[in-house]
């Protein structure tokens, strides 16, 4: 099902299977129109099925990640990018290990650096110095965050330090031994990049997120609930399955 909301164009799909396809499929469309395509990438649960998708096309010779360059939304801080945890580690073991992409374009904040301010500037530097991204992937969290922007967000900000929400903190607690083995600090893309990127793909699967998916598309833009902000971005698609589309669709 294609809906269109505000202008924000939204696909309905029937599970969380169809919904990685769907947007393998985006991201895989958008690499044949232009092979250098500078992408956005996130990390968590709901991209893994795009993830795998995507190594499946590439197996099957339907997209090719040569000439691509990548910037990831966010990594914990401070983490080393050989932890099972970071989000260095999950890109190389959820795609780039699995696809022909050059490691040497592939950009994550660095999670180790003793200078975060220098890092987070370099990192904006890099992002406008090959022409901005253009297609940013987004998951978002039971509190609207978008990376790790969390709600009370400042629009204005692009790369920075944050310090994870409490929620933040309990929602990704699964991901390790122990709830006080979660760093408790990241640094993020801030909204201006995501809102900067050419086009936006933002994906939720389950019931748990149908509550917030209903409020960023039907609320108030505001920072309390930072994917709010994407009703002004004029190129947002939202791939839902039926589950987080609950509330949308009746
Ligand atoms: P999830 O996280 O995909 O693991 O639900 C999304 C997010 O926190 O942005």
């Amino acid at each position: 099902m294609k809906l269109n909301i505000k202008g924000i164009t939204i696909f309905v799909e029937d599970d969380y299977l169809s919904m990685s396809k769907k947007s393998a499929e985006i991201v895989s469309h958008r690499i044949a129109n232009k092979p250098n395509s500078v992408l956005g990438l996130a990390t968590g649960s709901t991209p893994e099925g795009m993830y795998k998708e995507l190594i499946q096309l590439y197996l099957n010779k339907k997209v090719n990640f040569d000439n691509i360059t990548s910037f990831n939304l966010d990594e914990y801080y401070p983490i080393n990018k050989d932890n099972k945890n970071s989000y260095a580690y999950y890109m190389n073991s959820h795609l780039f290990n699995h696809v022909n992409i050059d490691k040497d374009k592939t950009f994550i904040p660095n999670g180790k650096t003793e200078n975060v301010d220098k890092m987070c500037k370099e990192y904006d530097q890099m992002i406008y110095d090959v022409g901005g991204i253009d297609l940013q992937i987004l998951g978002i969290g039971n509190n609207g965050h978008i990376g790790f922007n969390e709600p009370d967000v400042d629009f204005e900000l692009t790369t920075h330090l944050v310090k994870l929400d409490d929620k933040t903190i309990e929602a990704n607690a699964r991901f390790f031994a122990n709830i006080d083995d979660v760093p408790k600090f990241a640094v993020s893309m801030g909204i201006q990049n995501i809102m900067q990127s050419k086009k936006i793909i933002l994906m939720a699967s389950g019931e748990g997120k149908a509550k917030i998916i209903h409020d960023m598309i039907f609320g108030k833009v505001t920072p309390n609930l930072p994917a709010s902000i994407l009703q002004l971005h004029n190129n947002v698609t939202i791939l839902l399955d039926k589950k987080a589309a609950k509330l949308i669709i009746n």
